[in-house]
């Protein structure tokens, strides 16, 4: 079934800013320190296990209207990270023995410079751990600056792993800070991909300071499937952030809000066509990005034809997803959008059709003492 795009104001005009689009301004941004000095000052927690092996899920940040405060996890994609207590590394420190995957040179071996690194960090700190040294080993399933979550899904693998070391002494809260925190400094401040990696499903961040998350639940009889589309390109998101507005009118705020209301409402309904076509009708962020894509707009226009109920670009792209309710339709829409990018943008891309993951990070096998 083909979707009309409703009317909406028109996409922001205004002239170019190399200043990406700022939230109101916090007063401090997560001051990690505060909340957790009870912990910091009584712990210094056992392991548990001598090592243990976390997997976070791939996901899609923005949903269209929803730009960093709405987005989702997607199943059967991410990354895994190992983490082992070790004797050789200095008690309280981490070191990462090991990056496997595609194209992974590109990544610091340096904690304090490494997505799964620094999160991995930051709950150590949390926790308070003084007398044990861990290293990491972190396999890539997903590609960088591709739009799933890439360096989310490091981080909360990181955070989850480490957590689970100690026997899972922090809350869901926690961990998402320590995401960020590695989102911050790789990526730019936003926990709409590491929110959803961590818990699964769809989540909405209500607010930065203080954290305040909501999850939505999408009921579990519907058929929900993403067809998510990845062409040979990178966007790195810190660019991608660059590319947008500083500020926007009020036309654009009540039109890209009532979307988003819209969203959730069709989350929590399991409406697909409403999430579909709410998912299409950003008129603030996609505008700035879809034409730094090649072919974008000619993938978007074909999976619509397809039949999908939506499509928008997944958090700062490159990857292009639209939804659907049936995997064999989704296989179809795919190959539509695959050849787009290839007509309209000279791109190969590779397609892949998948559920919502409703589980987030969690540990895949740990070994005890
Ligand atoms: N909300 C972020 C952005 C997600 O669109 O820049 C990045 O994956």
């Amino acid at each position: 079934m083909a979707i009309c795009f409703f009317s909406a104001p028109k996409p922001i005009t205004i002239s170019p800013s190399t200043q990406a689009a700022s939230a109101p301004k916090p007063l401090s941004r997560c001051n990690l320190s505060l909340p957790y000095k009870t912990l910091v000052t009584k712990a210094d927690p056992e392991p548990i296990y001598s090592s243990v092996k976390a997997f976070a899920p791939a996901t899609i940040a923005n949903l269209g209207p929803g730009f960093d405060f709405l987005g989702c996890a997607v199943d059967g994609l991410g990354d895994f990270v190992s983490i082992s207590v070790d004797p050789h590394v200095r008690p309280g420190e981490i070191s990462i023995s090991g990056i496997y995957g595609d194209n992974v040179k590109k990544l610091s071996k340096n904690p304090l410079y490494n997505c799964a690194g620094i999160a991995a960090i930051e709950v150590m700190k949390m926790l308070g751990v003084r007398s044990v040294g861990l290293s990491l080993s972190l396999e890539k399933g997903l590609p960088l600056g591709s739009g799933l979550g890439s360096s989310a899904a490091s981080a909360a693998a990181a955070a989850v792993a480490v957590n689970g070391i100690f026997g899972n002494k922090l809350g869901v809260d926690e961990l998402v800070l320590a995401g960020l925190k590695s989102e911050e400094k790789v990526s730019g401040y936003h926990a709409d991909n590491v929110s959803p990696s961590i818990m699964g499903g769809f989540v909405l961040i209500r607010s930065y300071e203080p954290l305040d998350l909501i999850p939505l639940k999408f009921p579990m009889e519907k058929n929900l499937f993403f067809v998510l589309v990845s062409p040979d390109f990178e966007a790195p998101t810190k660019k991608m952030r660059a590319a947008l507005p500083a500020e926007i009118g009020m036309p654009h705020h009540v039109w890209n809000s009532s979307q988003a209301g819209a969203l959730v409402a069709s989350v929590l309904q399991g409406d697909l066509v409403g999430l579909g076509k709410a998912m299409s009708s950003d008129i603030i962020v996609e505008p700035r990005r879809a034409p730094l894509i090649p072919g974008m707009e000619a993938v978007k226009k074909a999976a619509i034809e397809a039949g999908a109920f939506g499509c928008t670009i997944s958090g700062a792209g490159p990857t292009a997803v639209a939804v659907t309710d049936s995997e064999q339709r989704g296989n179809e829409i795919g190959k539509q959008m695959v050849e787009a990018f290839l007509k309209g943008g000279n791109l190969k891309a590779c397609s892949y059709v998948k559920q919502l993951d409703r589980v987030g990070a969690r540990l895949v096998n740990s070994i005890h003492y």
